[in-house]
């Protein structure tokens, strides 16, 4: 994977608005890149860009705010490598935990989650919500910090 930039915001938006129920909008990709969020693309030459997951820092620890891989690109192992990445990514700046929310009807990327050491701490009631219907978040975490480092302080 490679940083986002503004050139690619098209790209990655048309990924999200095909892949998500609830997409981000133009502005929520623009807003990240200028808050300095870790924002990053998986690209090839011969596809262009093929997913993007964005993760926000905060107070030592972090949230997974989005990640999507392009409808024909899906479960080819491209969810899971970019989601590793993202951790790495955490881990090289000391981040404690990263914390995501997700749809309970999501099941490809709850199984996602939980077979990269995600675990789920809580709900969020209404969270995701339209005009007709409306659906409870689960709350995920994945501990990055080892044994010995958390015993250390
Ligand atoms: C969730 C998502 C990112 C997974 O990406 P992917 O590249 O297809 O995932 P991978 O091929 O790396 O699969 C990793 C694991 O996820 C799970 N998974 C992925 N797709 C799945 C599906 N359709 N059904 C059930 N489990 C699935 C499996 O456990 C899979 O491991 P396996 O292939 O060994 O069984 C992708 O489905 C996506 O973009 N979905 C729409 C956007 C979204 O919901 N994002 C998350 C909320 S922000």
């Amino acid at each position: 994977m490679r940083a986002m930039t503004r050139d690619d915001v098209d790209a990655a938006l048309a990924i999200e608005q095909a892949v998500q129920r609830f997409p981000w909008t133009r502005g929520n990709f623009v807003d990240a890149l200028n808050s300095g969020y870790l924002c990053r693309v998986d690209v090839t030459q011969e596809d262009g860009i093929r997913g993007y997951a964005i993760l926000m820092p905060a107070a030592g620890e972090a949230e997974l705010l989005t990640i999507g891989v392009a409808a024909a690109q899906q479960r080819k192992g491209l969810g899971r490598a970019m989601l590793s990445e993202m951790l790495d990514a955490a881990r090289e700046r000391n981040l404690r935990r990263v914390f995501l929310e997700v749809r309970p009807s999501n099941v490809a990327a709850i199984n996602l989650y939980r077979s990269a050491g995600f675990g789920e701490i809580g709900v969020r009631q209404g969270y995701y919500q339209n005009t007709n219907d409306s659906e409870d978040a689960l709350v995920m975490a994945c501990d990055l910090m080892q044994a010995g480092e958390r015993e250390n302080g």
